[in-house]
């Protein structure tokens, strides 16, 4: 089944490019988004003031990467909360609130109650969900399905790029819907999404030299991770894969907090994954993060960037860059998630330990 990978996740890693492509099928029509999936919902879409995003895990990361696109594409207030915090908050929710569950495997018991507990509370409900007829799914409003094929092994990977897909389509429908995105706009996101399969396949054969990072750092002891803005979801997911998978301590970061407390953590030969934002962001951010990479630099730490190709700036101050081609600054996210994935996953083998299926986890947590 693993049609010769040495895992469920070298091959799963493999099929991201198609698990997006997959899931823009049939859903993008004369550049705009047709989403016939949404049913009942779709009467209701002018009147939602307010989206919440409920997941977990990995999910919730897709979440983050949502929230930032809903707002910019539909300006409406988006929050991300973890499905096992929402409940227990007292969420202020209302008919006009959309309760947005994100869950690969649809059985996730924390993200199907907190489910429940919208509906009880009278909010709308859309999942978007990986499996045909899972529990999340049925108890929802609507659902949109990422079509990444089964993913098998615990940690998740094209189901998390298929997440980020089937958000930013939704995030374009509601935008057209409620005309807050001129349709030239909306035309040219959906061109950098239908590009981003043919850029994972680049961004796959980074992977051998990857390997050969993750073979000389196998007897390292913690690994930080820098983003900022869609680069800090990405930092987050390195992290998380990290741990799961190599048992490594790793923490992610908001790049800007560094100064505000974890820049005490660096010493000399501590590694530092920067992802780090295209030059050609209009707000700056590149050389913030650049900036950032200089002052941890400074402090010894060995810096493995996620960059740009042909970004110059980077490349003085980096041990390693790991190049992911060109895309919109929402769309780099899809792209630089790849080579943290790989990197997790190829420290974990180097290690010896089992990729497919790591100590004390199971892929669907149905438990609360
Ligand atoms: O099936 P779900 O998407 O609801 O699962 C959510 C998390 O348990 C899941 O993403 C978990 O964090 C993964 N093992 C991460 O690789």
């Amino acid at each position: 089944e693993k049609g010769g990978w040495s895992s469920f996740m070298a091959k799963e890693i493999s099929e991201q490019p198609e698990a997006v492509l997959k899931t823009l099928l049939g859903r993008v029509e004369n550049k705009k988004v047709v989403l016939p999936d949404l049913g009942v919902l779709a009467e209701h879409l002018e009147a939602i003031d307010r989206i919440v995003i409920i997941a977990c895990g990995t999910a919730s990361y897709a979440g983050m990467l949502g929230k930032y696109a809903l707002e910019k594409w539909a300006r409406i207030p988006v929050e991300v909360q973890l499905s096992h915090e929402f409940r227990y908050e007292d969420p202020v929710l209302t008919p006009n609130t959309l309760v947005i569950s994100i869950s690969q495997s649809g059985e996730t018991m924390d993200t199907l109650m907190a489910v429940k507990y919208a509906i009880e509370a009278g909010a709308r409900t859309l999942s978007i969900c990986n499996t045909q007829g899972a529990t999340i799914a049925r108890e929802s409003d609507a659902v949109i399905y990422t079509h990444a094929g089964p993913e098998v092994a615990v940690a998740s990977t094209k189901a998390f790029v298929a997440q980020i897909a089937a958000l930013y389509l939704f995030g374009l429908h509601l935008a057209s819907v409620r005309d807050t995105l001129p349709a030239a706009e909306i035309a040219a996101a959906l061109d950098e999404l239908q590009a981003i399969p043919a850029k994972l396949e680049k961004v796959l054969l980074t992977a051998p030299r990857i390997r050969e990072l993750a073979g000389w750092m196998s007897d390292t002891r913690a690994v930080l991770f820098l983003g900022r803005h869609v680069g800090y979801p990405v930092a987050l997911e390195g992290a998380l894969k990290l741990k799961e998978l190599a048992y490594i301590h790793a923490e992610g970061f908001a790049a800007g907090e560094l100064k505000h407390g974890p820049i005490a953590l660096i010493e000399p030969g501590q590694p530092v994954f920067v992802v780090v934002p295209s030059p050609r962001d209009p707000n700056s951010l590149h050389a913030k993060v650049v900036s950032n990479i200089q002052e941890i630099r400074a402090r010894g730490a060995r810096i493995l960037a996620v960059a740009e190709q042909g970004d110059a700036a980077v490349l003085p101050f980096a041990d390693e860059v790991i190049p992911i081609p060109l895309a919109g600054a929402l769309f780099e996210p899809l792209l630089a998630v790849v080579p943290l994935q790989i990197f997790a996953m190829e420290l974990a083998t180097a290690k010896g330990l089992d990729v497919d299926q790591p100590r004390n986890l199971a892929k669907s947590v149905t438990v609360e």
